[in-house]
This record gives structure tokens, C-alpha cells and sequence, in this order.
């Protein structure tokens, strides 16, 4: 990165010059944010890229983020300022572990997680994000089995909500689970007048206790909406800058991660490598791109559109 440049004012520049739209999830740093043309949860990322008219794409979130982007644009040019910001969840799939598993149901239907990598939503009949997950299941026939991956504490939540049983894959979010149960309960005890709202990739007994479990569209929406004035927030820590903008009133408390965290709220150390440096150098260079496979893509866009249909 060149000294002595205002790199907002050249990244907004870049962006004009090269037609390129900056996509933004909400768990990346808040100055990242606000320079991107659009911030979402996974659902409305993944309908904003289907959208958008950019050559290129600009992804700031992770690496599974800029491959569905990239499956819903072959033509384009998909970048995201680092390519080793990954995912956990993703990570616990992996595709040949994968396809043994669904091998032992051959009559399921697969639905998976957006938080996958490519391979994997090529192996899924039908993708779904903490938003739309249960209209997702619930669009299948009751009468077939369902492999439901890779985050089972979302396949959980769900399955209880529906009183339908599921087949799970056991993943997990690093972040969310780190969310310690102990100092969740003294800051509830300490904080009587708060309600407690969650991500659904939190553990079973954190979601049992909130007032409201969401996507992070979905708690953004809560908190404008509800009447209450104070908030625990279950979910990464990313949220709260939209979250205070939005409500300037509210008193919103991030929830506490364990202690050999990477933080002392719940941050994720993927999202978090996205740093305005990497971002101007994507740009700039306009890489690293992300590549999926002409054969993968074609099976994963099948997976993505078939969700893009049902949440419109
Ligand atoms: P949503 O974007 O669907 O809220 O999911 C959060 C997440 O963990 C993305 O990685
Ligand atoms: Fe993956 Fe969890 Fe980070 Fe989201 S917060 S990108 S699910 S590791």
C-alpha cells in the first residue's frame, strides 16, 4: 500500500473506476462496512450478488461468501481482500468425509448450511442460511429423511421448532460456541431489565434461554422493532456497530466469550482479517480472485438457486 493515501477515499475511488460493488457482511469491522454498497446477513449477501449489474464483485466476509458469489456469477470477477479468511463450519465438512456420510442415506435429501464450501453444496439438494432454514425444511415432503450440514446446532434448533427429526452433520461455529455459559448468566443476573437475543449457531442451552433467536438481519429487525431498551447480544460482536447506529437509545451488551477467546466478546478471527490495507489491494490488484470448478458450480448452483426461489 502506497504511504500517505487516504485509502477510503481510493478504495471508493477504485470502486467507480472499475465498476466493482462492495459486498459487505455484518460481522466485519465497522469502517469496512461503511464503505461497502451493501451490508447484510448471508441471505440478503447471496441476493445482492444474484442482483447486482458490477463487473466485480468485491467480497468482504469469508471464503464460502465469495464462492456462492462466485456460483451465482461465473462471468464476473469475485475477489475478497484475504483468501485464508475461512470458516469453521466449512472447514468441518470436508467434501470426501462428506460424501461418505450421505452415502449411508441414499434416500435423504441433503440441505445445507450456506456456510459450506463449494463441493459441499454441490453434493446439497436445496442451501438454506440462518434466515430462511426453517421455510427451507419445511418445503420438503414430511415423509422424507433430510441430512441437515454442517452446523448442527442450527440443524437442532430447527428440528426442535419443526418436531421433525433431522440427520446431522456435527459442525459447529468456533465463535458461537465459545460464547461461555457462566459469564452469559451473570451478565443476565446483572442485567434483569435486558433481553437476551442469539445467533441460532449457539449452543441449544443459550438459545432455550433468549428472548428471540435470529439470523443477523434478523436481530438487527428485533431490536429496532421491540419496545425494550436493553439488549444481550449472542451473536459476533461485528452486529453491534449497525446495531448502535440504528438505535441510539438502546443499551446493547455484546454477550461474553471464554476466557482463552480471541477477545473478550465473541469476535471472529476469519471475518476480522478483512482490513482496509487488504481491501485497497484487492482492488487494486484485483485478486485474490475466487475460482470454482465449471463441474462444481453447475450442482451448487442448482443447491442456491432452489433457496433464491423460496425466499424471494
Ligand atoms: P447470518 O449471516 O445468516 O446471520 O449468519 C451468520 C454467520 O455466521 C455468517 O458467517
Ligand atoms: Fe464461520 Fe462462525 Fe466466523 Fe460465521 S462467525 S464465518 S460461522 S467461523
Amino acid at each position: 500500500v502506497p504511504k500517505n493515501i487516504d485509502l477510503k477515499e481510493e478504495i471508493l475511488r477504485m470502486k467507480k473506476e472499475k465498476n466493482a460493488v462492495i459486498l459487505a457482511h455484518y460481522y466485519v469491522d465497522g469502517e469496512i462496512q461503511d464503505l461497502a454498497d451493501f451490508v447484510g446477513d448471508s441471505l440478503g449477501l447471496a441476493q445482492a450478488a444474484e442482483q447486482t449489474q458490477a463487473d466485480m464483485i468485491v467480497f468482504c466476509g469469508v471464503h464460502f461468501m465469495g464462492e456462492t458469489a462466485k456460483i451465482l456469477n461465473p462471468n464476473k470477477k469475485v475477489v475478497i481482500p484475504d483468501l485464508n479468511a475461512g470458516c469453521s463450519l466449512a472447514d468441518s465438512a470436508p467434501a470426501a468425509e462428506f460424501a461418505a456420510f450421505k452415502a449411508q442415506y441414499p434416500d435423504a435429501l441433503v440441505v445445507s448450511y450456506i456456510n459450506c464450501s463449494a463441493d459441499i453444496k454441490a453434493m446439497t439438494d436445496i442451501i438454506c442460511t440462518s434466515s430462511n432454514a426453517l421455510k427451507v425444511v419445511e418445503s420438503i415432503p414430511k415423509d422424507k429423511q433430510i441430512i441437515f450440514a454442517p452446523d448442527a446446532n442450527l440443524g437442532r434448533f430447527v428440528s426442535k421448532k419443526l418436531d421433525r427429526e433431522l440427520i446431522l452433520w456435527d459442525g459447529a461455529c468456533i465463535v458461537h460456541i465459545d460464547i461461555s455459559r457462566e459469564k452469559l448468566a451473570k451478565l443476565r443476573a446483572e442485567n434483569p431489565d435486558a433481553l437476551l437475543i442469539a445467533h441460532p449457531e449457539c449452543k441449544e442451552d443459550i438459545l432455550l434461554a433468549a428472548d428471540y433467536v435470529g439470523s443477523t438481519t434478523g436481530l438487527l429487525t428485533f431490536v429496532e422493532k421491540s419496545e425494550h431498551k436493553k439488549f444481550i447480544v449472542a451473536t459476533e460482536a461485528g452486529i453491534l456497530h449497525k446495531m448502535k447506529i440504528a438505535n441510539p437509545d438502546k443499551v446493547i451488551i455484546p454477550a461474553p466469550a471464554n476466557e482463552n477467546n480471541f477477545c473478550a466478546c465473541s469476535e471472529c478471527p476469519y471475518m476480522k482479517m478483512n482490513t482496509l490495507e487488504k481491501l485497497y489491494n484487492c482492488m487494486y490488484y484485483e485478486m485474490p480472485e475466487i475460482h470454482v470448478p465449471e463441474e462444481t458450480r453447475i450442482k451448487a448452483l442448482k443447491a442456491v438457486k432452489a433457496m433464491l426461489e423460496i425466499s424471494k
